[in-house]
């Protein structure tokens, strides 16, 4: 493991992991004489968040036009982040009436608020409607559904069309949720018989177009594209009889680097660039011998191949077309990528609401698990923690990749070797991550699952009867449980009927 990786607010300080200025392995150890379980834990860094949004802020400031950024509450619900947001000025865009209710309990601005769903119940209509919240109609049934509550209610509702620009996103198939055959949205193409039967019904207002392409998403070209039509569309429908119209929502969907780390996990011969050097690269064959790299990750490899070009056997530039560059953040697409490729479009009669729910919290959390022991399975070994899909489904349900490393030195002196990382739950698809080249921890060592801020804990299950784990929040040297673990009375008592 090598030091002083990983971020800015989750660095490792000889060999031990740090979240802002606390040392990770001090909060299971005070978890354990509180009475809690010492860990599977959520460790979440403020100070992260609030550089997150800070970055959208100004981002948005700069252009000039006026906007709003609405977290996305589906990635995380946790009250104290929700807390947060509402603090640095954001508000919320929610997916069903509970989350509604929740940002209501939490005193958010109603009319700042932004219902989305293709499928809503009529309850959830109604308290938006009431609340006087923003409406995003998914479809005609939607919008009949919508109509038919404001009558009811003798009131009437502000309310945004979600478009579907038919862009096809290069991410997981269930990330993709603005093409063609999506369930979600209308093309755009398709709308006018919606739109008709909003001219018709004094109870909805038309006040913006929404579009949600995808999750996940690395290529900010995507956006650009979708908020042209839009525009378009905008600008035709503002002409054209919605003189009300002003809300261009763009969504959320910006990837952060999951993967930004991997070298240091990846065992070097099994690595992609050992393959394309070793093929073509003789100076490179004579100075590497598989043998003596057996023991090596690609970061260490890279780290030999850079001295290569000090000592002047290797070219620079064969160097940068080889390694991985990690850390250069230029690689990925930030909040100012994102603004910059649709800003242009915008003009001064428009609103911007961005909803990014990933990008705001997802770097800004670990999992903190404890090793429960290795074995060994055919050609396969295994971490075994106690940790696993019930808190981290992510990989399990989209192939994603989280990175993981210990966070404190290993007392056991085996060294390094190809681990799969799994939970103990029951189920063969229970796994963290596939194919690590991790030092062998002992047992009951600390290990961290990184970026686990957006969709884990919002997606944690009770499966096995496994109880939901508590929720921490690091500011500076202070630590706070934000969310208790789950107990025994938890799971038994919705039984109790
Ligand atoms: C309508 C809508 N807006 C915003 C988001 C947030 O997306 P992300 O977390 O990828 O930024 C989602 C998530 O799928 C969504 O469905």
């Amino acid at each position: 493991m090598a030091n002083e990786y990983f971020s800015e607010f989750f660095r490792y300080k000889s060999d031990y992991l740090f979240c802002e200025e606390v040392k990770v392995d001090d909060i299971r150890q005070s978890l354990e004489s509180s009475c809690f379980p010492p860990s599977p834990f959520f460790l979440y860094s403020r100070n992260q968040i609030q550089k997150n949004v800070r970055l959208y802020q100004e981002a948005l400031s700069q252009r000039g036009y006026t906007s709003q950024l609405n977290f996305a509450v589906k990635a995380n619900p946790n009250v104290a982040i929700l807390k947060e947001m509402k603090t640095l000025g954001c508000s919320l865009t929610l997916v069903s009436g509970m989350e509604l209710r929740l940002a209501l309990s939490l005193n958010f601005d109603p009319r700042l608020l932004m219902l989305n769903g293709n499928g809503k119940v009529d309850w959830e209509v109604e308290m938006a409607v009431r609340e006087k919240a923003l409406l995003n109609i998914d479809g005609m049934f939607n919008l009949e559904q919508t109509i038919r509550i404001c009558r009811n209610l003798k009131c009437t509702a502000r309310v945004l069309v979600r478009i579907n620009t038919n862009m096809h996103m290069d991410v997981h198939e269930y990330l993709r949720t603005g093409e063609l055959g999506s369930k979600f949205g209308t093309q755009i193409d398709e709308m006018d018989h919606m739109l008709d039967a909003i001219r018709n019904a004094p109870e909805v207002v038309l006040v913006g177009l929404h579009c949600h392409i995808g999750s996940t998403i690395q290529d900010v070209d995507m956006y650009r594209k979708t908020v042209k039509l839009m525009v378009a569309k905008f600008k035709d429908l503002k002409t054209n009889g919605f003189s009300e119209m002003k809300y261009l929502n763009i969504g959320g969907g910006l990837g952060i680097p999951y993967t930004k780390h991997a070298a240091r996990t990846t065992k070097c011969l099994q690595s992609p660039i050992w393959n394309t050097l070793i093929e073509s690269d003789t100076v490179a064959k004579q100075q590497f011998k598989s043998e003596s790299c057996g023991d090596m990750s690609q970061y260490n490899f890279e780290v030999e191949l850079k001295r290569l070009v000090n000592d002047g056997i290797l070219t620079e530039a064969r160097c940068s077309s080889l390694i991985s560059d990690e850390g250069l953040s230029s690689e990925h697409p930030s909040p100012v990528d994102l603004v910059s490729s649709f800003s242009d479009f915008i003009a001064d009669d428009m609103v911007v609401i961005l909803e990014p729910g990933r990008s705001l919290v997802g770097n800004a959390a670990i999992l903190v698990t404890s090793v429960l022991g290795c074995k060994n399975n055919g050609d396969k070994n295994f971490i075994i923690t106690d940790g696993g899909m019930t808190e981290v489904i992510r990989p399990c349900l989209y192939g994603a990749y989280h990175h993981i490393d210990l966070t404190e030195p290993t007392r056991d002196l085996t060294g390094r070797r190809l681990y799969d990382v799994v939970g103990p739950v029951c189920e063969c698809g229970d796994f963290l991550g596939k194919d690590r080249f991790l030092n062998t921890p002992h047992s009951g060592c600390g290990l961290a699952v990184f970026d686990v801020g957006a969709y884990c804990s919002s997606q944690a299950s009770n499966y096995n009867l496994r109880l939901r784990p508590a929720e921490v929040i690091v500011d500076g040297q202070n630590w706070t449980v934000v969310r208790r673990p789950d107990c025994f009375d938890d799971l038994v008592r919705p039984y109790a009927v």
